[in-house]
């Protein structure tokens, strides 16, 4: 187990707030898990992995303008905490979620509060004592390990912190383990879709991103909210873990879950829209889109037989599209990539998770497929 936190460097601005360096980690050791070293990764699949934010640029997770850009009450009501749960805000910084989620929790409730640097800990104690909360146990956290009991959580909350792990498989198996049963985690993660989010590239995710690491850890996307202000709101429940012998199961080529997704999406299938929806500059394109789509798309032959079965059970999609749609012929001059994240269930209680990525010519591509499970073992 590694217990210490990464040597501090110089400051370095992390936007307002300084932070501590994780440059000229990369020492020798095993390059087969980088976990194994105390350094870390310096890249997750293919992503920077940000710089721990240091306890001395705390005054800034309290800045007067951060309500604004975060609205972490609409956070909180979407969470929906109640009375008697357990809830652990890892990396809790000085608290500005656990306060609040410790009076939601109240009574027969607690929150664990779970952070590397012990400064911050302290300094939520003392924010968390100024106002009378008592049922706040903070607990220093190792750089791979939040010290968190096994099937002891109801919900595991990351805000702005999931991007900063220097071992996210490691501490993603104790949170996975963490867990109770119909336990969430959920992940707060900048918008990197959207330029107008104002905050530093390396500190800012894109959905699909997070999507692809949490299902490769053992997750499964269970809901989320793209109604803040700047940032994506992704909750996950545990995947199963047992091994399923797949023989015999009726067997998706990448062509027929990307066509069956763009079935969903010009059809009835509502959840396919959310995220468009939800965000508000898009939801007039998206109504128009999806009216072309269905007055021009035209089923090929054979592939609706082996999808008929199965139903579209969950699905995000992320970007600002401004390409044509799919069987509509000539693509957009400046047409952009547009992902999505996708989920079918088939009629055996077989779930089949996919990455999507639409192409600039329009046509849906499979880019991964994940976590081909039953139900039944959930
Ligand atoms: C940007 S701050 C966010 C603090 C808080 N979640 C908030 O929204 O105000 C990130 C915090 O995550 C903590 N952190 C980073 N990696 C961590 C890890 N592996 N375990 C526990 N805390 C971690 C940092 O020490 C820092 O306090």
């Amino acid at each position: 187990m590694l217990t210490s936190l990464r040597t501090p460097l110089c400051l370095v601005a992390w936007l307002l707030a300084p932070a501590i360096g994780q440059d000229a980690q990369l020492k020798t050791g095993t390059l087969d898990d980088p976990e194994a070293l105390e350094a870390g990764r310096s890249h997750y699949l293919g992503r920077p992995v940000a710089r721990t934010m240091h306890w001395t640029g705390a005054p800034w997770l309290l800045r007067e303008t951060r309500e604004k850009e975060e609205n972490g009450v609409m956070l909180r009501e979407w969470l929906a905490c109640k009375p008697g749960q357990v809830v652990c805000d890892l990396g809790s910084g000085n608290g500005y979620h656990s306060l609040p989620l410790a009076r939601a929790v109240a009574p027969g409730g607690e929150v664990l509060a779970v952070d590397l640097q012990p400064e911050m800990l302290t300094m939520l104690k003392v924010r968390a004592a100024d106002v009378g909360i008592t049922n706040i146990r903070t607990i220093e956290g190792a750089i791979d390990d939040p010290h968190l009991e096994p099937a002891s959580c109801d919900l595991v909350l990351m805000v702005d912190v999931y991007h900063e792990l220097s071992h996210p498989v490691r501490v993603l198996d104790h949170v996975r383990r963490s867990l109770r049963p119909g336990g969430r985690v959920v992940l707060v993660e900048f918008r990197s879709e959207d330029p107008e989010v104002l905050i530093k590239t390396e500190h800012k995710m894109p959905q699909v991103q997070v999507l692809d690491e949490m299902a490769r850890n053992g997750f499964r996307f269970h809901s989320g909210t793209g109604a803040l202000p700047w940032q994506h709101v992704l909750a996950f429940e545990r995947a199963p873990t047992k091994e399923v012998d797949t023989r015999g199961w009726l067997s998706l080529g990448a062509r027929e879950v990307a066509l069956g997704w763009w079935r969903a999406l010009v059809g009835e299938e509502d959840r396919v829209l959310q995220s468009f929806f939800l965000e508000k500059s898009h939801a007039a394109t998206t109504v128009a889109w999806r009216e072309k789509g269905r007055a021009s798309h035209e089923e090929p032959a054979g592939w609706a037989n082996s999808l008929k079965e199965w139903k579209l059970t969950a699905c995000r999609v992320t970007s600002k599209y401004s390409g044509s749609v799919p069987g509509e012929g000539a693509a957009d001059a400046a047409p952009r990539t547009h992902e999505g994240f996708a989920r079918f269930s088939g009629p055996r209680g077989e779930s089949i998770e996919c990455l999507l990525v639409l192409n600039d010519g329009g046509s849906w591509r499979v880019s991964a497929v994940h976590g081909v499970s039953p139900r039944e073992d959930r």
